[in-house]
Formats: C-alpha cells, sequence, structure tokens
C-alpha cells in the first residue's frame, strides 16, 4: 500500500518524507486556505520534496474552467495530479483532460456508483472519503471495499485513495482490504509510529544495558 499525506503545510511534509515512506502527497482547498503564501509556489515546492504524485485541486465548477485550471496547475510539475469533484461537469472534465494524459483524482467520492463513472471517465486516482461517510453514519470502508472490488472485477485502470482518514484504525482496515493507497493526515501518521510497549522496551533495553 502506497502511503500519502493529506496535507498542505511543506513543514508536515519534510517531517514524513524524512521517514523516507512518504509516496505522496493529497491537498484540497480546505488544507491549502491554511498556509500562508501564493498557492502555486507551495504546490511546486511539495513536488520538488516528494517527487511523487501531489494532488492540487481545481476551484472551478464548470467543465471549461476546470480544464483551463488543471491545464495551468499541470505546468507546476510533472508530478501534479489534479483533484476534481464527482459532478457532471467533473466527469467531463476528467474525459478530456485524461485524454491529454493529464492525470486526474477525482475526489468527493461516496459511493460506488460515483467511482464507477469517475474510472470510466479516465480517472487515473479515485478518492472515496471514508471519515465522511463514517460521520454520517454510514460504513465507509464498506465502501471502499465495494469500489475496489468493481475496479478489478473489471480491471479498471485507476488506483484507489483511501481519504478522509481519521485515526489509524482506518490505516489498518485500508491495508487489509488491499487499497492501492491511504492518504493520512500528519497526527495520524505519528500515532501510526508510535506505541506505548516500544517506549517501555526501549527504556528497559537502556536500563539494562547501563546496570552491565
Ligand atoms: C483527500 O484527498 C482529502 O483531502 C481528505 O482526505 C479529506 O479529509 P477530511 O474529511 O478529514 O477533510
Amino acid at each position: 500500500m502506497k502511503l500519502y499525506l493529506d496535507t498542505a503545510s511543506v513543514s508536515e511534509i519534510k517531517e514524513i518524507a524524512s521517514w523516507g515512506i512518504l509516496d505522496g502527497v493529497t491537498t484540497n482547498p480546505s488544507l491549502m486556505a491554511k498556509e500562508k503564501g501564493d498557492y502555486k509556489k507551495i504546490l511546486k515546492e511539495i513536488c520538488d520534496i516528494v517527487k511523487g504524485p501531489v494532488s492540487g485541486e481545481v476551484i472551478s465548477l464548470k467543465k471549461d474552467e476546470m480544464i483551463k485550471e488543471a491545464r495551468d496547475l499541470s505546468k507546476i510539475s510533472e508530478h501534479v495530479v489534479i483533484k476534481i469533484p464527482c459532478t457532471v461537469d467533473g466527469l467531463r472534465a476528467t474525459k478530456a483532460l485524461s485524454g491529454e494524459g493529464i492525470r486526474v483524482n477525482m475526489t468527493l467520492v461516496f459511493s460506488p456508483n460515483q467511482a464507477i463513472l469517475a474510472a470510466k471517465s479516465g480517472a487515473a486516482f479515485i478518492s472515496p472519503f471514508v471519515g465522511r461517510l463514517d460521520d454520517i453514519g454510514n460504513s465507509g470502508v464498506l465502501v471502499v471495499k465495494e469500489i475496489l472490488a468493481i475496479v478489478n472485477y473489471y480491471n479498471f485502470d485507476t488506483q484507489l485513495i483511501f481519504a478522509s482518514v481519521r485515526h489509524p484504525e482506518h490505516v489498518r482496515q485500508a491495508a487489509l482490504i488491499g487499497v492501492h493507497i491511504a492518504t493520512i493526515p500528519y497526527k495520524v501518521f505519528i500515532q501510526l509510529v508510535n506505541h506505548p510497549l516500544t517506549d517501555v522496551g526501549i527504556e528497559r533495553f537502556l536500563k539494562d544495558w547501563e546496570s552491565r
């Protein structure tokens, strides 16, 4: 499973990239709004650090404007992937952009039927939002499981991103169902590495070593 960081914070990206296990980054307008500075410059800096897929989202809602924005963003770096919401205009734009070789991450996907349309429009990545489905009492994991079965059954050329991760348990579930990618917030990345028994173990080993 590939691990992406879900943030637009350059310092968070530098930290996790330094661990040597980071495959990509996803941003969205809410995450970008938290950062100071020029949007395109930030995206460029992120791409230079990660050297893997970095999703930047369009703001426009109409097909032609989405395409214009996407073409513009894709000039920033070969690593930029365009995030487009799953709407009718989004599908139209994705079809056109994938035909031009621009990779699209279809975002705000909440059902297997939306995912089928996203895959057929040529989206290179599809992002079902697990946490937001859980928030309204649905099972986000079940939705991703069904989408994955459909993608595999029809051999769709797309990668699923398990998005809207809220806690380490989501990462474990993503790995167990065999999803291609999980995009994880910084806080959860830190939670993944820490375990109280690791700390206790280190402390005990060092104490024993000192008493030698
Ligand atoms: C994914 O690409 C999105 O940026 C993200 O996972 C949304 O997560 P949230 O529901 O915690 O905002």
